[in-house]
């Protein structure tokens, strides 16, 4: 097991974070000052070291994943051993009971989202000694979100709410003695720069990491470019019974001190750290600790010898304090940790786009529970109990910090384990529901009941179905307003819809496709689609009002065939009428054309072949060939144009259709892909692409994005610190794609903004392909044990669809484009109906800001912490150089937020709102921004000014008063 250094700079607050590499092992460090803590636990409990012998810190630990083999509950509560032997509520009784019985025993644990559920089963005397042992530094708490998180198909805002949960509990608990000092991801499948930025900017002094690719980690160790975080061989740590009675003491002994030398020569200081432990390890820890206890008294016993080992109970952090004592100077990282690899054939480049409806289900989640946060604070107390019943926006907080799990959104779980966090989702949002009709209703003055249709994507929602009269909600959770567009399932053939002021808004209305009624089923029957563009301001809401008109003729069909072109104010896009696929794409404002053809592939998945017995898989991408093949050469195509929207539906078989669709007031042209049930009868797993092929000369580079926010570039064959040997041409160049893919030249830039993570690459020049699906037929050997192959709700295999824009800029104007654009798919309108007329004095137009804030502020969060005190992350939405608009400094006045609440005061806070940002400026950010952090309201008015600067992100706490 390996682990690696993270250097603190104050650089690593706006930009990227720097990481020192030791050996694999990444550890950060404040700059030059000495962490201190103002107890016993911390740095200061550390035990005492040998300067002139070898110390070896035994760290004794246990992972605990949440959800994988087995859902979050079976592995807490310990049932269906049968599946996994795994019973995460008696690690900890035992755990506890053994550190009691010798002060010299150490114990880190990590996922709090256990740890929480134990913690509420435990009477007042264990609480206490528990408490104790944090107290004395003897449990030490790593990492300490509600769980260890993905980091290939995460999003950053998601990532920032389930650390934010973990760690409150942590705080809330056991205040100071309860904060992590270092991140601990022993087993995500590659890492990610964000993720490294995110946990420096949390104040965390080091990220401990299991995985890098094998390849990197064989250069690091030959250069001594890393740091070694062993864990115990087979012969230490036997993974059941640990049990040295068994063995010859002296063999073991002597076995222990040469691996310890061994590993010693590849190090730096005189320092290295053994993990004693692995998943779901200590339910036995009595056992554990007796051979530990055994292993150290005799392995010590030999310094009377002359032996130079010393072996000691550790932490993490304790031995980051050593290496932070020994003043080295580290090697510095900049780049990420992707794609990961563990031989020539493995690639763990599938999961990210494995379970590609889980996906988009965790991604939209998210939007609700930012919605549900926004509207908890706005609508006030009456949110949570009010006339539409009991809401909170909790569940959905915890569904969603558990859903980003290193074995939850990635896709790597067994079926059954990935039902369960959807439905953790689903009945997190329910409660969200209720607590967003209450709030609406306090703010519109109408109790009228609230529906919310979540399969409008297939057009499914009986209210507006079976409706003459109803009302259409879109609340905004961005801070400007959007334009959105409105599609709801309709059978009339003419409505009349009018926005607050009365005044009639241009709509359309559109058949429901046979693609989409395939995909329905008997789901719903509605005939048509009604559609327009509804505004929305900023973090408010407008309604319209929406009324079934006398039957006109009905409206004319979609015209069979390939138009020539579409084409609206700002994009044209043609078509090539022979085969019906896109043929270019030109942005009228700038001039620009380019060439592009778009298509759908499928990489035949290998099953194992001589070279390598390694399948695809839940985690692996191997195609057995690295020409995908092409689903069809051509589209059956029709056409529908109106003053709404502009669509070409694209037919290229019965198991995968498309959409080219452009709004009329659109700079992005949408490509809305349906894909399944992907047929494996032939005997072949399929790995579905859609691939844009176009005149652009990329020159072999690409640009992804990390965990949705910086973006990093990819250069194909390639990998920034090593020269790469490429064994798999395609696998090898796939990377997570979270909300956006890039391809430019000097003088064009296409973008691709997608609607939830997926893997991607460019594997020609010019060439951008988005892995969509996946249907395998065997299992990829790392422990799921089935094969992927979703059933879906009708049992023969799972549709997906979902959908892509495109954008062309010049490079210089495209993050002006791709930020926002990526911006609001991520946090998308929520669109509530209500059934016939609204009593009249509803309110029908309401903006939570006084005004929509400057193009390069995000509102990350808005969330109440405690009754009077509200969490809120404003961020700075572009990197430096990266817009020459945006990629200045920005300024907001936090008096003049919001519309309805009064700020009286603010502190500033860590990202993760577990330490005042003084104190942690005080301990680990010396010589930084030296920004005074504003204490309750004091001082004169420019003290509410906050500045951000490039890509930073600001946490406060706000003590509110309504106006
Ligand atoms: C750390 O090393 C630098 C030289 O690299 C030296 O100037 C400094 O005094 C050292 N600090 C400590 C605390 O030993
Ligand atoms: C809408 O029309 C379809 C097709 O005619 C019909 O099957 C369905 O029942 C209608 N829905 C309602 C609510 O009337
Ligand atoms: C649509 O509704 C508005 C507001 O009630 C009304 O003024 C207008 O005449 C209606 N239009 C049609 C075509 O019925
Ligand atoms: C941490 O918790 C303590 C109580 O345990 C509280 O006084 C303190 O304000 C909390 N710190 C933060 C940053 O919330
Ligand atoms: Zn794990």
């Amino acid at each position: 097991m390996i682990s690696v250094l993270l250097k603190m700079a104050a650089a690593a607050i706006t930009a990227a974070a720097v990481l020192l590499l030791l050996c694999g092992a990444v550890v950060g460090f404040p700059t030059g000052q000495a962490p201190r803590s103002s107890s016993d636990c911390g740095y200061k409990s550390c035990p005492a070291t040998q300067p002139a012998m070898l110390n070896v810190h035994l760290v004794p630990h246990t992972h605990d994943d949440v959800g994988w083999l087995k859902t979050v509950d079976q592995y807490y509560y310990g049932e269906r051993n049968d599946i996994q032997h795994a019973g995460v509520q008696y690690i900890l009784d035992s755990v506890v009971q053994q550190l009691q019985e010798d002060p010299a025993r150490r114990f880190i644990y990590v996922e709090t989202a256990f740890f929480f559920r134990w913690w509420r089963q435990q009477g007042v005397r264990t609480r206490q000694a528990v408490t104790q042992l944090v107290n004395e530094g003897r449990l030490e708490f790593v990492n300490g979100g509600w769980c260890m998180s993905d980091e290939a198909t995460t999003h950053y805002s998601a990532v920032i709410d389930q650390m934010t949960l973990g760690l409150r509990f942590l705080n809330d608990t056991f205040g100071a003695c309860g904060r992590p000092r270092v991140a601990w991801h022993i087993d995500p499948f590659g890492h990610a720069r964000e993720h490294a930025s995110m946990f420096a900017q949390m104040g965390y002094d080091g990220f401990f990491f299991g995985r890098l690719d094998y390849q990197d980690k064989k250069k690091r160790m030959v250069e001594k470019d890393m740091e070694m975080l062993w864990r115990a061989s087979e012969s230490l740590a036997p993974p059941d019974d640990p049990n040295l009675e068994d063995y010859n003491l002296d063999t073991m002994v002597k076995k222990f001190l040469k691996t310890a030398n061994d590993q010693a020569a590849l190090y730096r200081t005189n320092h290295i750290i053994m993990t004693m432990g692995s998943d779901f390890q200590y339910e036995n820890a009595n056992l554990w600790y007796k051979n530990m206890d055994k292993l150290i008294r005799y392995v010590n016993a030999q310094q009377s010898q002359g032996s130079k080992v010393n072996v000691l109970y550790s932490t993490p952090s304790c031995y980051l304090q050593e290496l932070h004592r020994a003043n080295l100077t580290w090697s510095v990282k900049t780049d990420d940790f992707f794609p990961y690899a563990d031989n020539a054939h493995d690639f763990w480049t599938g999961y990210f786009t494995s379970r590609p409806a889980l996906k988009r289900y965790e991604r939209i989640s998210n939007s609700l529970l930012q919605v549900c946060n926004q509207l908890e604070v706005l609508g006030g107390l009456i949110s949570r109990r009010g006339p539409h019943g009991d809401g909170d926006s909790e569940t959905l907080r915890r569904a969603m910090a558990v859903a980003q799990h290193h074995d939850a959104v990635s896709g790597t779980e067994k079926q059954h384990v990935a039902n369960d966090y959807a439905k953790r989702l689903a009945i997190g949002s329910a409660h969200c529901q209720v607590l967003v009709s209450n709030a609406l209703s306090k703010l519109s003055g109408s109790d009228a009941p609230r529906v919310y249709c979540e399969n409008l994507n297939i057009s499914v929602c009986p209210l507006t179905e079976s409706g003459h009269k109803f009302s259409v909600t879109v609340y905004n959770p961005l801070s400007r307003s959007v334009s959105w567009a409105v599609r709801l399932p309709v059978n009339g053939t003419q409505y009349n819809v009018t926005d607050p002021s009365g005044r009639e808004v241009d709509c359309q209305v559109l058949p429901v496709s046979q693609s989409t009624q395939d995909v329905r089923r008997d789901r719903g029957y509605a005939r048509n689609q009604l559609v327009f563009q509804a505004e929305a301001p900023p973090l408010g809401f407008r309604t319209y009002s929406v009324s079934l008109l006398p039957s006109r003729p009905p409206q004319p069909p979609p015209r069979p065939g390939t138009p020539l072109y579409l084409q609206n104010k700002f994009l044209k896009v043609t078509f090539d009428p022979d085969t019906g696929l896109l043929s270019s794409l030109s942005n009228l404002e700038t001039k620009q054309t380019v060439q592009l053809k778009q298509n759908f592939y499928w990489y035949n998945a290998s099953v194992g072949n001589k070279e390598s017995s390694q399948p695809s898989g839940a985690y692996i991408f191997r195609p057995n060939s690295s020409t995908p093949v092409v689903i069809s050469l051509t589209a059956k195509t029709q056409t529908l144009q109106n003053s709404v929207v502009q669509e070409v539906w694209q037919q290229f078989g019965p198991w995968v259709s498309q959409v080219v669709r452009l709004y009329q007031d659109s700079r992005e042209l949408e490509l809305e892909w349906t894909v399944g049930p992907v047929p494996v009868h032939d005997g072949f797993g399929k790995e579905v692409i859609s691939r844009l092929d176009t005149s652009i000369n990329s020159s072999g580079l690409f640009y992804t994005d990390s965990n949705g926010r910086e973006v990093l570039e990819r250069r194909r064959d390639f990998r920034p610190t090593w020269v790469l040997k490429q064994t798999e041409p395609i696998a090898g160049n796939y990377y997570p794609v979270n909300s956006r893919v890039y391809i430019k030249d000097a003088e064009q830039q296409l973008t691709v903004v997608t609607d939830r993570s997926q893997g991607g690459s460019s594997i020609r020049d010019g060439s951008l392909e988005i892995m969509l699906h996946r249907r395998l037929l065997v299992d990829d050997y790392r422990g799921v044990a089935e094969p992927l192959s979703e059933p879906g709700e009708y049992k023969d295999g799972l549709v997906v669809r979902g959908r892509l824009l495109l954008a062309l800029t010049t490079p210089a104007a495209a993050a002006d484009t791709h930020r926002p654009l990526a911006e609001a798919q991520v946090l998308q309108p929520l669109v509530s109906l209500q059934a016939g007329d609204l009593p009249h004095n509803t309110l029908l137009e309401f903006s939570g800001l006084q005004a929509a804030l400057p193009p390069a502020v995000h509102l990350l969060t808005v969330s109440q912490w405690d009754r009077d005190s509200v969490l809120l992350r404003l961020e700075h939405q572009f990197q430096i150089k990266e817009s020459q608009t945006y990629s200045q400094p920005v300024t907001v006045n936090l008096k003049k937020l919001f519309s309805t609440l009064e700020v009286v005061g603010v502190s500033e806070m860590s990202l993760a709102a577990n330490q005042w940002k003084d104190e942690m400026t005080r301990m680990d950010w010396k010589g930084n921004t030296g920004e005074k952090p504003l204490r309750q309201g004091q001082g004169d008015p420019s003290a509410w000014e906050v500045t951000l600067k490039p890509m930073e992100i600001r946490t406060f706490l706000l003590l509110m008063h309504p106006r």
